[in-house]
């Protein structure tokens, strides 16, 4: 499920003003874009997110700053540098995250395919691990 994690560059129509970066919803964005939500303020040594979600789906910005993002799907790992303000880094559903190394001027822009909902997250590791190792079984013995 890892690969299916994925950088996304944006179309860039900058010129002499400044930078301008696009981001649309169901085109750049693999979907439809529910919610937006930003991260900044957290020192280097925050670690955030710590959590997987059964439904939604994200893509992440660095709009300002660096930070990184660790994803683990219950059998690999990888890691991403968001430093680039025209990357997204997309993560599919069901996928353990950890934010952490922010920069101080890190503005880290979430982009959401659904609303809030705390039923939907799974913020303990060890049972996030038992989810997908049962998932695992299961695709097995199909
Ligand atoms: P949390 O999930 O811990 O943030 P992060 O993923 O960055 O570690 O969220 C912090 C608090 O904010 C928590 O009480 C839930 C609340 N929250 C909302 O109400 N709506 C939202 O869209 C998000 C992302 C969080």
């Amino acid at each position: 499920m890892i690969e299916r994690c994925r950088l996304i560059e944006f179309p860039q129509k900058g010129d002499d003003r400044g930078h301008l970066v696009i981001v649309e919803g169901n085109q750049d964005i693999p979907f439809d874009i529910k919610r937006v939500f930003y991260i900044y303020g957290s020192d280097k040594d925050v670690i955030r997110g710590k959590h997987a979600n059964y439904n939604t789906e994200f893509v992440l910005i660095n709009v300002a700053g660096t930070s990184k993002v660790r994803v683990d799907d219950g059998t690999n790992e990888k890691e991403f540098s968001l430093d680039r303000p025209h990357m997204g880094i997309y993560l599919p559903r069901m996928l353990w995250k950890d934010m952490y190394a922010f920069s101080e001027d890190s503005v880290l822009l979430v982009l959401a395919s659904e609303h809030y909902d705390e039923k939907e997250y799974i913020r303990d590791y060890a049972e996030y691990m038992a989810i997908m190792k049962k998932r695992e079984c299961l695709k097995g013995e199909l």
